[in-house]
């Protein structure tokens, strides 16, 4: 990749995150200070896409302690608690948030006997081996995924799973910026992503900045694109993903899957081994985040809708794995019967 913006980073006592709602027009910083400010951001989707929520996730841990003036290891632990409980509750479906948070607390109990000052650098050191840690994974990713991408190749994504959704080269578009710097010419068709518009405005814009051609489509636009034969291969990040394959993304996601099925077109799914859920059987045990109507009854400013009519507005859908050609991880490319084959991947919750 020429050109990577962070998405997160600790930066002289407070967090500093690249606000995504004001992309493509701005690239502007929001310096986070609070934790109700972070919490904020990863509701507003300032700061959006499962990898990057996790490391923010941590970082927020330690933004909301790092100021503590707990008297013993087990006060810090209690106010701990209720910092991850609470910054839990910011978003519902992309497991890295409840992942990271989960780590940073395991991290603090393994030294009981650890003052807070030495328990807040503790946590300090975790939430940037955390962001160095997703860095490297996306990367493990791109050398994996690579191998599946041909010179030539028109490649279909939905939303974002770039370097905008991570603390490195992304997840589904990782592949791609590898398979460039291999001199494969790859051309991406971004669905633009409705309602918040992932595809059109950040797909978009850091592959234009990464010198990857990129068309941008509306979403209804992708079966007959497919039908024209101007898509050969489709990649996709995940939100969630359970013990058997099945995958949360973003909404929309699901459709584009069935269309690359009757299509016959290969339909990838690439996540870090921090996005996998082992604990829930299948798709049906993945919470799905409703928004606010307005995302849709007025997305950017202006009434589309009649005032006030009911809207349905799930964030996320699941795609069940029998539509899913294979799922490239750092830890390699894995392919059905992925009930059978995902047992192999390893993180900390398996
Ligand atoms: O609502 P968002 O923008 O956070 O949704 C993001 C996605 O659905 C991404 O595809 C997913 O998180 C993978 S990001 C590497």
């Amino acid at each position: 990749m020429k050109q990577r913006v962070t998405t997160v980073s600790w930066n002289h006592g407070a967090l500093k995150i690249l606000d995504q709602t004001l992309l493509p027009d701005k690239v502007a910083y929001v310096s986070c200070t609070k934790l109700s400010q972070v919490h904020e951001a990863i509701r507003k989707l300032r700061v959006r896409g499962a990898p990057a929520i996790g490391v923010c996730a941590a970082w927020g841990v330690y933004l909301g302690l790092h100021k503590s003036k707990a008297k013993s290891a087990k006060q810090f632990i209690n106010e701990l608690n209720r910092v991850t409980a609470y910054l839990a509750t910011s978003r519902p479906t992309a497991v890295n948030l409840f992942w990271a948070l989960d780590r940073m607390t395991r991290q603090a109990l393994k030294y009981p006997a650890y003052s807070p000052n030495e328990l807040k650098e503790i946590l300090f050191n975790e939430a940037a081996h955390i962001a160095k840690e997703d860095s490297d994974l996306c990367d493990r990713i791109g050398k994996f995924g690579e191998k599946l991408f041909r010179h030539g190749d028109t490649v279909l994504t939905h939303c974002n799973a770039g370097s905008l959704a991570t603390a490195g080269s992304g997840t589904a578009l990782s592949p791609i910026y590898a398979a460039k710097a291999r001199g494969k010419k790859i051309k991406v068709f971004a669905d633009e992503t409705r309602p918040l518009l992932q595809g059109a405005r950040l797909t978009a814009w850091e592959l234009m900045q990464n010198g990857v051609p990129v068309t941008v489509i509306c979403d209804n636009m992708a079966g007959s694109v497919m039908a024209k034969g101007k898509i050969n291969k489709i990649i996709v990040g995940a939100d969630r993903i359970a013990a058997n394959g099945d995958t949360a993304n973003k909404i929309g996601t699901y459709p584009v899957a069935v269309l690359a099925k009757y299509h016959n077109i290969p339909f990838y799914v690439a996540a870090p081994s921090s996005t996998f859920d082992f604990a829930i059987p299948d798709g049906g045990h993945i919470p799905i985040e409703e928004r606010h109507a307005d995302e849709v009854r007025r997305g950017f400013g202006k009434l589309t809708t009649p005032e006030n009519v009911d809207v349905h507005n799930p964030a996320f859908d699941v795609t069940p794995n029998e539509l899913i050609t294979a799922i490239v991880t750092d830890q390699g490319v894995f392919y059905p019967p992925f009930t059978r084959t995902l047992k192999k991947i390893k993180n900390e919750n398996h």
